[in-house]
């Protein structure tokens, strides 16, 4: 009997680090391997925040990947970003996106956002031209527990900013928690969310597994389980509010394994194999292409794309390193395998 395989449209990656220079080089193609068109951060050291530094970006990707992948751009937002050169950018497609990090939030982020009234008129002027805001949704308050960052931010920024702006699009990315959840459903068809292969795989008790797990930090953390299954029940639901973006977001080993090791976990090697094996466990199976190659374009208002990719049902074993970085679930075998 020939093995069992599944079948689906290309799929795109709405939330990517592929960061610059030599790692670059060394992990883009795996993203390339895996998605069409991947959302790329703008979180690099400087933060991409004009329009040439965008497309000089976009080319040293596409030098990175070779064709047939398609980065999509985003500017870093400031407290001083122009909104006319924000326009410009969106207009010409040096960028399709802007990113909000609130100050301080996680890597690269010191010259994010210090305060949301800050960017009012930037986000209008978004919600004019439709320009999609995406949002690392934690406050940075020191006084709020790491675990409650997301559900104060909820509270504090995005509840107004949804208010304030109903046309604006926003993707309330990464999300955590059950309150992220709920809040996205309960929002208007403006507010979608992506979700990681960890945040659906891991809950905090991952990071702490009889040692302190490096490999298993990222931002937001990952939480309680009872969020956890909260999340995978909305990722595989087949609501168009819920789709794919990795945070694929390689560090090197020497970073992570540190006495003050970085965020970020580097998932996108084996990306669509660890969600394949979710959306099974969920039987939800039937819901993955909408999650992985439709919702997302679709809220992006970009085509659907052409071509399709076929995931085989046999073991694929995840290798305990590449390029430098240890990719999450390194070790461990899944259940489904991306065919060439
Ligand atoms: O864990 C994370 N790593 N979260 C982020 O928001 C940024 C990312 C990175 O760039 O390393
Ligand atoms: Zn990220």
């Amino acid at each position: 009997m020939a093995n069992e395989t599944l079948t689906i449209r290309r799929p795109d990656d709405w939330h990517a680090h592929l960061r610059d220079g030599e790692m670059l080089k060394a992990v883009a193609p795996f993203t390339a391997r895996q998605f069409a068109r991947a959302i790329v951060m703008p979180n690099l050291v400087p933060p991409i925040a004009t329009p040439e530094e965008a497309s000089a970006y976009r080319a040293r990707i596409v030098d990175a990947t070779g064709p047939g992948f398609t980065p999509l751009m985003t500017c870093y937002l400031t407290d001083s970003t122009s909104q006319d050169e924000l326009a410009r950018g969106f207009e010409t497609g040096a960028w399709i996106a802007a990113k909000l990090y609130p100050a301080g939030a996680t890597t690269n982020s010191a010259s994010g956002v210090t305060d949301i009234r800050n960017i009012y008129p930037v986000l209008e002027r978004m919600e004019r031209i439709g320009m999609v805001l995406c949002v690392h949704g934690e406050v940075t308050d020191p006084r709020i527990d790491v675990f409650d960052r997301e559900t104060v931010f909820i509270e504090r920024v995005l509840a107004p900013v949804t208010r304030d702006f109903p046309g604006l699009k926003i993707v309330f990315e990464h999300i955590t928690t059950a309150q992220a959840v709920q809040f996205v459903l309960q929002a208007g068809d403006g507010l979608a969310a992506t979700v990681t292969p960890q945040h659906l795989i891991l809950n905090r008790n991952a990071i702490f597994a009889g040692g302190l797990r490096p490999h298993a930090y990222c931002l937001p953390v990952a939480k309680r389980e009872e969020h956890r299954l909260a999340v995978r029940k909305a990722a595989s639901s087949g609501s168009p509010k819920f789709f794919l973006g990795t945070d694929s977001a390689p560090h090197s080993r020497e970073a992570k394994e540190s006495s003050c090791g970085c965020a970020g976990i580097f998932n996108a090697p084996f990306a669509l194999e660890s969600y394949a094996t979710v959306f099974e466990e969920e039987g939800a199976l039937d819901h993955f292409e909408a999650f992985a190659s439709e919702n997302g374009a679709r809220f992006y208002g970009l085509p659907l794309n052409e071509g399709s990719v076929t995931l085989e049902r046999s073991e694929a074993r995840v290798p305990d390193e590449l390029a430098g970085v240890v990719p999450f679930q390194a070790g461990e075998v899944l259940g489904w395998r991306l065919l060439a």
